[in-house]
């Protein structure tokens, strides 16, 4: 699947604020399961602006955030800054060019939300290539269907379906993404990664946060920072768009605001065996 740099046209300025944050369990769990002690390098592929990046960069000596978009690169930057987080490297090339970059070798590599976008077989054989004997890599996603549902903080919840059922009015009911269509989820991670020569494959759950709370603002920052949403599909209609969602919000909630659930946060983890 070639690159489409017009994906998250436009989304980069809405990320960080509208979506929904990992677990607070994130760092912790990962130091556990891939025994992180700030030693060693963190190559976080698709960082985005820097979401995972700036998160873990301190369990690290140095972190890489790559990413092909040049506007998510400097949210990355922006946020390292304003958190004064100073080891982290960012680059910008797509997965699929990691071969012609020397970048050297890592002990993690995590793709948070990322690894769909890119041409999986090769992407990992490529990571599994960089990664130290015993190194692992961690496939990060909000998971939602199937997880309990915990007490929120007393607002209606976003309603997703029925902003969903505005997309479709304004770009039909095909998901969206750049210039086509998003890509299908592909077959389970397990059968791609042990494909690629890893072991130890093994899904564990961080609690994921409860107490999202997001305004009119931050939910509308929410699908914009979505591919299938992103600035620039709406062309002309934007403002329309925008303000159909508005009046659809305040109907659900006058007050203006949402219980954001994300779900928990699943993190997919193997390894490159020790002898490998
Ligand atoms: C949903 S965002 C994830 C951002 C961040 N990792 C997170 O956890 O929130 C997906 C990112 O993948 C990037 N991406 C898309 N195609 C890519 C490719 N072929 N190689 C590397 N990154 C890619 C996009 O530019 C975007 O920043």
């Amino acid at each position: 699947m070639p690159y489409d740099p017009t994906i998250y046209e436009g989304s980069a300025a809405y990320y960080a604020a509208g979506r929904p944050a990992y677990s607070r369990e994130l760092v912790s769990t990962l130091t556990r399961e891939v025994g992180l002690d700030g030693s060693g390098r963190l190559l976080d592929v698709g960082c985005g602006p820097g979401i995972l990046t700036v998160e873990l960069a301190a369990s690290f000596e140095e972190a890489v955030g790559l990413d092909p978009d040049a506007d998510m690169l400097a949210e990355g930057v922006r946020r390292a800054d304003q958190a004064g987080i100073t080891n982290i490297n960012w680059v910008r090339a797509t997965a699929e060019d990691i071969p012609s970059l020397s970048l050297g070798d890592f002990r993690l590599a995590t793709f948070g939300q990322s690894l769909w976008w890119t041409d999986r077989d090769q992407v990992l054989a490529t990571v599994h290539s960089l990664l130290a004997p015993g190194g692992a890599v961690a496939l990060i996603n909000h998971a939602f269907e199937g997880r309990p549902q915990p007490p929120g903080p007393g607002y209606p919840p976003i309603p997703h379906d029925e902003i969903k059922a505005l997309i479709d009015q304004y770009l039909g009911p095909q998901r969206r993404a750049g210039r086509g269509l998003r890509p299908p989820p592909g077959e389970p991670y397990a059968q791609t990664l042990t494909r690629a020569g890893f072991d130890r494959y093994r899904v564990v759950f961080a609690p994921g946060r409860a107490d999202i709370v997001q305004d009119v603002d931050g939910v509308l920052a929410n699908f914009f920072s979505m591919s299938f949403a992103a600035p620039h599909l709406f062309a002309d209609r934007r403002e329309d768009f925008e303000a159909d969602v508005r009046d659809l919000l305040l109907t659900r909630s006058p007050s203006g605001r949402f219980w954001d659930w994300p779900g928990d946060t699943e993190i997919v983890l193997a390894n490159r065996p020790s002898d490998g």
